[in-house]
């Protein structure tokens, strides 16, 4: 594996977590739903108003429980940005889903609200959203929509934790929500997840599901005298040493979120003027938004200045990357009957769009390392 001077990321430690896995370790329990991960879900449940999160393995694994939570049947249909990660959709296509995939808007990138009445059907069961670089999609008409339609809202939040829409965190708009702890996320704890309930009524299934179809968690809550099998389920539940590992990471979260937006700041002051010069976009916030600093971004005005870019940065020893080919024109996407032309942004700003490096511990010196870098590249 090549070395970069600047790699596109690195996992950064924000301070006691070897101190709160060696607590793990020493109390004698180190599988799931001990002490840390109560802590993990109290941080959460606080931070997110919500009535009930749940730690999982991945955020994948809190979108498989999203998709079994909807009790969708085969043949339903699921709407879904063509612009995300692949697991966005595959948990869902897991419960025999069909995949409908929108379009996103040309400035956030996010799934294009006004093109969403027209892909429902009478099978549509589930809009899944995916607030993309931790910036809101457009909740109001979406909401509107999906309640007068009948139709269950999934918030995909792996990037958007602490992510606002007109003043409301991001992750409690869905009947359900979902977020990432992976070593690329804000707040880590290598692989890591976390499914939010914002519907009470959900939680008790919720729980069951994540417990291998056990009631498991009523047991030890002495709900219920007896421990067994109730249900489907599988295990979804990290290790405390995880657990202990994140809550490191979740107390520390106004530093990380400050650190983050500092450099977020400084990629946007620095290359303001390069980019106006150089007819490369920026990321675009509405004024009604505030953003979760997940990340910064370049829209290039070609594939070929963006593979030109890629190359230049890599020669100075700077890694930046991009992401997310269409799914619609993936080899599965294909299968279920993607075309190329049916989502004309996505299939467009994903030939363009590059990542720069973004990590909590980024230096200013090497920040200025690449801003300069960036500001000698003619597209
Ligand atoms: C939008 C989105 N959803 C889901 C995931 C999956 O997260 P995890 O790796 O925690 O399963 C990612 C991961 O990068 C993502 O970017």
């Amino acid at each position: 594996m090549m070395h970069y001077r600047i790699p596109f990321n690195r996992p950064c430690f924000a301070g006691n977590e070897q101190r709160y896995i060696q607590e793990a370790i020493a109390s004698g329990k180190i599988s799931g739903d001990g002490q840390f991960t109560q802590r993990c879900h109290a941080f959460l449940e606080e931070a997110l108003g919500a009535p009930r999160v749940l730690l999982t393995t991945s955020c994948t694994h809190a979108l498989e429980m999203a998709g079994l939570l909807l009790n969708l049947e085969p043949g339903d249909e699921v709407i879904f940005p063509s612009f995300t990660f692949v697991s966005t959709v595959n948990a869902f296509l897991l419960r025999g889903a069909h995949p409908v995939f929108s379009d996103i808007r040309p400035d956030t990138l996010n799934m294009d609200e006004a093109r969403l009445e027209g892909l429902m059907t009478p099978r549509t069961k589930a809009v899944v959203v995916m607030h993309y670089a931790g910036v809101a999609c457009e909740m109001d008409r979406i909401m509107d929509l999906c309640e007068r339609r009948g139709v269950a809202v999934v918030e995909d939040n792996a990037h958007a934790l602490y992510g606002r829409y007109k003043g409301s965190l991001l992750g409690s708009f869905g009947v359900m929500a979902t977020q990432s702890f992976h070593e690329t996320k804000n707040f880590t704890c290598g692989e890591g997840g976390a499914l939010v309930l914002n519907d009470p009524g959900l939680v008790a299934r919720a729980e069951i599901l994540r417990e291998k179809g056990t009631n498991r968690s009523s047991f030890f809550r002495g709900e219920v005298d007896k421990y067994t099998w109730v249900d489907v389920g599988s295990s979804y539940l990290p290790s405390e040493v995880l657990a202990a590992f994140l809550f490191a990471q979740l107390e520390r979260s106004r530093e990380i979120q400050a650190k983050r937006q500092a450099i977020w700041n400084r990629y946007q002051q620095g290359l303001a003027a390069w980019a106006a010069g150089s007819g490369v976009g920026l990321p675009f916030i509405p004024e009604h938004c505030g953003q979760s600093y997940h990340m910064f971004y370049l829209m290039m005005p070609t594939l070929e200045s963006r593979t030109r870019l890629i190359e230049y940065l890599k020669g100075q020893g700077i890694l930046a990357v991009f992401h997310y080919v269409p799914l619609h024109l993936s080899p599965m996407g294909v299968r279920y009957g993607g075309q190329p032309g049916q989502c004309p942004v996505s299939e467009d700003i994903s030939d363009r769009l590059v990542r720069l490096p973004y990590y909590n511990d980024l230096s200013a010196a090497d920040q200025t390392t690449v801003i300069e870098a960036v500001s000698r590249f003619t597209p």
